[in-house]
């Protein structure tokens, strides 16, 4: 997994995901463009051309498989655009052949998959003929080590980036990681990759480190960033603060009219 630029559950971020006494507890908001959810098999395509869009050595589409099939420690999400466009104007495009793979929900994943009445079995995977797969325009996942939340994957679609998408995959990671015990999020990123580095220091992580010649693309740097102690009062409310912003963002007719002109039919 090494060499992705980071080293990727459930929540509709904007109002805070829980898990309570076993269930997961979503309190959604309405109206809003973008939602986070699972990543589900079916998504996989979806997810892959956004991967290739996103990155110079894109993880292999069976990665992905594996990652919700077999590691527990992984949770993955989605961003979804809740609003048409036409099939002529979709950014995200392309995707794997179908293939079956085995299903075997783990984490939060397999909680929601429990409570959404979920996949069973082998699943068969659709190319991008899903309504709900073309809808995807960004994903992001974690793995939980022992109290630590290790980012491993963040990437929004490239016309759909610079709207508040990619802050609002962090936000639903943050979210999860908290709902799962995790003291700290920790990612490792490129040396020049000031978006992302923008993105997370919004979000208070700060530099530890460098590990050396980290990509073997280009034998690029990655900075290690570690945020604050995610229960520490100082970082909450930065999360609440930047919470509200991005809901407020996100409701703006100014948003809106972007995405029109990117083809919503709103
Ligand atoms: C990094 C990435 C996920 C950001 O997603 P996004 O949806 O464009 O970001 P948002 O619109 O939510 O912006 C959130 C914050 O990110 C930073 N940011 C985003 N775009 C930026 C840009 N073009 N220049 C500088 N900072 C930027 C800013 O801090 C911004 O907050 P602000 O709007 O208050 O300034 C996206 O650029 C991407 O997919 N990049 C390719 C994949 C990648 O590099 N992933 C990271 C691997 S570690």
């Amino acid at each position: 997994m090494a060499g992705l630029g980071c080293s990727q559950y459930t929540s509709l971020p904007l109002s805070e995901t829980t898990v309570e006494g076993g269930q997961l507890a979503i309190r959604a908001e309405e109206r809003q463009p973008f939602v986070i959810e699972p990543m589900e098999m079916d998504d996989i395509p979806a997810v892959m051309a956004v991967e290739r869009q996103s990155f110079t050595m894109p993880w292999p589409g069976n990665a992905y498989r594996r990652e919700l099939a077999e590691n527990r420690l992984a949770h993955y999400v989605v961003a979804r655009r809740t609003f048409p466009v036409a099939r002529s104007e979709e950014d995200v495009s392309g995707g794997d052949a179908s293939s079956t793979v085995p299903s075997e929900p783990g984490g939060l994943r397999g909680l929601w998959k429990r409570i959404v009445g979920g996949l069973g079995g082998p699943v068969e995977l659709p190319a991008l003929e899903d309504e709900r797969s073309r809808r995807v325009v960004g994903y992001a996942g974690i793995w939980l080590m022992v109290d630590e939340a290790h980012v491993t994957t963040i990437a929004v679609a490239p016309a759909y980036r610079g709207l508040g998408v990619g802050e609002l995959l962090l936000l639903s990671l943050v979210d999860i990681s908290r709902s799962i015990g995790a003291q700290y999020l920790t990612l490792e990123v490129r040396v020049s990759n000031t978006q992302a580095q923008n993105l997370y220091r919004k979000y208070l992580f700060k530099e530890t480190g460098v590990r050396r010649r980290y990509y073997s693309d280009n034998n690029e740097d990655a900075l290690i960033m570690w945020s604050d102690p995610l229960e520490s009062p100082g970082f909450l409310a930065t999360v609440e603060e930047h919470r509200r912003a991005l809901a407020e963002r996100l409701r703006s007719p100014r948003t809106l009219a972007e995405l029109r002109s990117r083809g919503a039919q709103a």
